[in-house]
């Protein structure tokens, strides 16, 4: 029987993916290649939407997709490729755009938190778009699953229904995708606002973990991530949400359940405990930054394993589009 499909993406609009990204999303899509057929992206058009230099959106994807191989992420294996290297992703948002009422894509909160933040009339169209692109992603390779952190749910809802009107409307074209969130992962918050979702927006550096960063600012920030009154190494998200967030980023990381850790530093205070936090994620990150380094040494190499995850994703492109071509009424180019 073939395997279940799997398929995600990630933005190049940082210097470095961090720890929100890694634990919500990165971690899970490495062991899925061996079970699934994989298909990940660097998601490109994706980051237009936010005005990026072309000298640095280029420098970025590239070392966007050097960090997925230096995940794990292996060529042989999965479809590792950039959005704009498939033409087909723009095609297929056209037309799902042509389905997508304007109340819907208005009710998408990370439009509306992005409008907010940057003003209405700063955000852009392609904002406003940007989930009917997201759709055409994942619906292009008509995927089982897609992994995501929680941020990402309201779009997958989106994707969904964007199917399921198409699939209703011009017949059955396009499988329904399911969200894959881990629970325990799925919202990574700011070291310095426990309450905020780890991102690259956010307004201090202090509260990011960075998988590039060197294993000195890493240790510095952990020491000094906003904790909670009292002294106990507890997990209770509403009174110490500071400490909650380390617990599960540990948890993660050295795969210990969250009570052997409540039991492990009982009586010990918080900094052993961060200490010991910070010795994880340095152990993680520093062999991830050292074979980036690597593949970023060699562009030619690094670019040719991207033009062959084109080629194989570009395939399975085509065919899906053929189809929806023909489903809603375009006349055949002869
Ligand atoms: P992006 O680039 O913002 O983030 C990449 C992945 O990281 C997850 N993530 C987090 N998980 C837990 N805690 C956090 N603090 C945290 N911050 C980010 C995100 O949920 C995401 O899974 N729209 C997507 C990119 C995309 C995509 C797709 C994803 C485009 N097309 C198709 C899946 C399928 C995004 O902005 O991710």
């Amino acid at each position: 029987m073939a395997r279940p499909r799997v398929f995600s993406g990630i933005q190049p609009t940082a210097d470095s993916f961090h720890l929100g990204n890694y634990l919500g999303a990165l971690r899970q899509w490495v062991p899925m290649q061996e079970t699934h057929d994989a298909f990940y992206c660097v998601v490109d058009l994706h980051a237009l939407t936010v005005s990026p230099e072309p000298a640095q959106l280029r420098a970025r994807t590239r070392v966007a997709a050097a960090q997925l191989f230096a995940c794990g992420l292996d060529p042989e294996r999965s479809t590792v490729f950039v959005q704009s290297h498939v033409r087909e992703h723009t095609e297929l948002t056209w037309i799902l755009l042509c389905l997508t009422g304007m109340g819907e894509a208005a009710r998408m909160t990370q439009f509306k938190d992005k409008a907010a933040k940057y003003g209405e009339s700063a955000a852009g169209v392609g904002l406003f778009t940007y989930p009917m692109l997201m759709a055409a992603d994942i619906l292009l390779y008509q995927a089982d699953q897609v992994p995501v952190g929680a941020d990402q749910k309201q779009h997958l809802e989106l994707t969904r229904d964007l199917a399921q009107r198409f699939n209703h409307r011009f017949g059955d074209t396009f499988t329904m995708p399911e969200p894959f969130i881990p629970k325990e992962v799925e919202k990574i918050t700011d070291l310095q606002d426990p309450t905020a979702k780890m991102s690259k927006s956010s307004s201090s550096p202090q509260g990011i973990l960075d998988v590039l960063e060197q294993p000195g600012p890493l240790r510095k920030k952990i020491m000094r991530a906003v904790t909670d009154t009292g002294s106990e190494v507890l997990f209770d998200e509403t009174n110490k949400p500071g400490i909650s967030n380390l617990l599960r980023i540990q948890a993660a990381l050295t795969g210990t359940p969250i009570p052997e850790l409540v039991a492990r530093y009982e009586g010990q205070g918080y900094g052993t405990f961060k200490k010991d936090v910070a010795e994880a994620v340095v152990e993680t990150f520093s062999p991830i930054r050292e074979r980036t380094e690597k593949l970023l040494s060699d562009e030619t190499e690094l670019d040719r394993l991207l033009a062959i995850g084109a080629e194989r994703a570009a395939a399975v492109a085509r065919e899906t589009m053929a189809v929806v071509r023909e489903r809603v009424g375009f006349l055949p180019k002869l």
